[in-house]
């Protein structure tokens, strides 16, 4: 049966809209309203004369402000365990790369979630994606990554799949088996046993990442594992790259067709000319800057002027970003990158999106989407830019359907 919903009196509706230039560019509707159907975005009318018996049901957003959902397009968010003694480490002096190398960081984590049972595991990320959607992520990406060893990583995506199943939302699921060497082997041990077994997890996830950086994989390696996902016929390659220092990873991923280059603190104009020539999308994680206390900024007005994709992400994980909220990541994108609230609002919507699978299906509000959408408690949509460490989002739509007010603390 066909399903027409009338979301009615929006103060301000923003969609996003792809102007001449090719600039993705915010679109603003005063007191318009959005018909909805089957879960799409049919079209958007003004909000004067319309009649209720014409829709299957009729939603009064009183004034309120509505903006496309925010898209989450990289997390780790199934996981075991917090790193708080490793933030007081941290704190008193030592360095996250000197954490893991000393067998803490995401060894720490990855000794837990060996441990956890899925069903834990999905109890605790299922709490977690609630308490997100109700912050205002309607679409996600998850990476595995701290199992490093078959049973556990498979054991992450499963339940990231289950995840996906039982929360009706967008998830895009992320192989991240190259994200730290185990102890007991050598990088190239290790490194060799995630090739030889990447076609067992060519059902389980949509696509590959790696972390390169010193203490971690090169940029050789990257190389390698692209090209191998590719044959084994992953839709997706991601990586993170330039993160902690400059390895040459991110032109290398670039060249070889990656859908996002994420992090890149370090990234250099080289690598920013190839993102922009190869359209990999720049994924930009304020959180991890803020959390780990990091001085250098990525060279975001460079990667605009280029013309690169930019997007925003909570790298929502227990050591360098355990947070949940995307309004916090917007809200430190303007101000340590000194961009607009336009430009950060884009990116972590249209921007995104664009990094994942389906990329089309939403991010935008355009008609034919769906309809993921916030209302905002406030007429001004500038506010979650300007107020830091408020929440602005009222209620949180997927597909047309309120999200259910997520009463969870921030810990399980
Ligand atoms: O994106 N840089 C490497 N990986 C994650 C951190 C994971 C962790 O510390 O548990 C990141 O920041
Ligand atoms: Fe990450």
């Amino acid at each position: 049966m066909t399903e027409t919903v009338c979301f009615k009196n929006i103060g301000q509706l923003i969609q996003t809209d792809v102007s001449a230039d090719g600039q993705p560019r915010l679109k603003f509707s005063n007191h318009s309203a959005l018909l909805v159907k089957n879960g799409r975005i049919e079209s958007v009318v003004p909000s004067s004369g319309l009649k209720s018996s014409d829709y299957s049901k009729t939603v009064d957003l009183k004034g309120k402000t509505v903006i496309p959902g925010f898209v989450d397009c990289h997390t780790h968010l199934i996981y075991a365990g917090e790193r708080k003694e490793e933030m007081e480490q941290r704190l008193d002096g030592s360095s996250y790369m000197d954490i893991l190398k000393n067998g803490g960081g995401i060894l720490n984590t990855v000794h837990a979630t060996r441990k956890a049972d899925a069903q834990s595991l999905f109890v605790t990320a299922r709490t977690r994606m609630r308490r997100m959607m109700a912050l205002g992520t309607t679409a996600f990406e998850i990476k595995s990554g701290y199992g490093l060893d078959l049973s556990t990583e498979k054991k992450m995506l499963r339940v990231g799949r289950r995840l996906k199943d039982a929360l009706r939302i967008p998830v895009t699921l992320t192989y991240l088996g190259a994200h730290a060497v185990p102890q007991g082997s050598t990088r190239s041990q290790y490194f060799n046993f995630v090739m030889e077994h990447l076609p067992e997890f060519r059902d389980l996830a949509d696509g590959v990442d790696i972390f390169c950086d010193r203490g971690a994989f090169k940029a050789q390696d990257l190389r390698r594992l692209f090209l191998h996902a590719k044959l084994v016929g992953f839709s997706q390659l991601r990586a993170h790259v330039e993160e902690l220092s400059h390895q040459g990873a991110c032109a290398e991923a670039a060249r070889l067709g990656a859908h996002s280059c994420d992090h890149l603190e370090h990234a250099s104009p080289n690598d920013i000319r190839a993102m922009k020539h190869a359209g990999t999308v720049a994924v930009l994680m304020p959180g991890v800057t803020f959390f780990l206390g990091e001085e250098k900024i990525p060279l975001v007005h460079s990667m605009i002027d280029a013309g690169v994709t930019l997007a925003l992400a909570t790298d929502c994980n227990p050591g360098s970003s355990p947070t949940y909220n995307m309004q916090t990541v917007l809200n430190l994108a303007c101000h340590l990158y000194r961009i607009t609230p336009e430009q950060a609002l884009i990116a972590a919507t249209y921007g995104s999106a664009k990094a994942l699978i389906e990329h089309t299906e939403y991010g935008s509000l355009k008609p034919g989407q769906r309809a993921d959408f916030l209302a905002l408690k406030t007429s001004d949509y500038r506010d979650l830019f300007y107020y830091f460490g408020e929440n602005f989002v009222e209620s949180t739509y997927i597909a047309g359907r309120p999200v259910r007010t997520a009463k969870n603390p921030a810990t399980e």
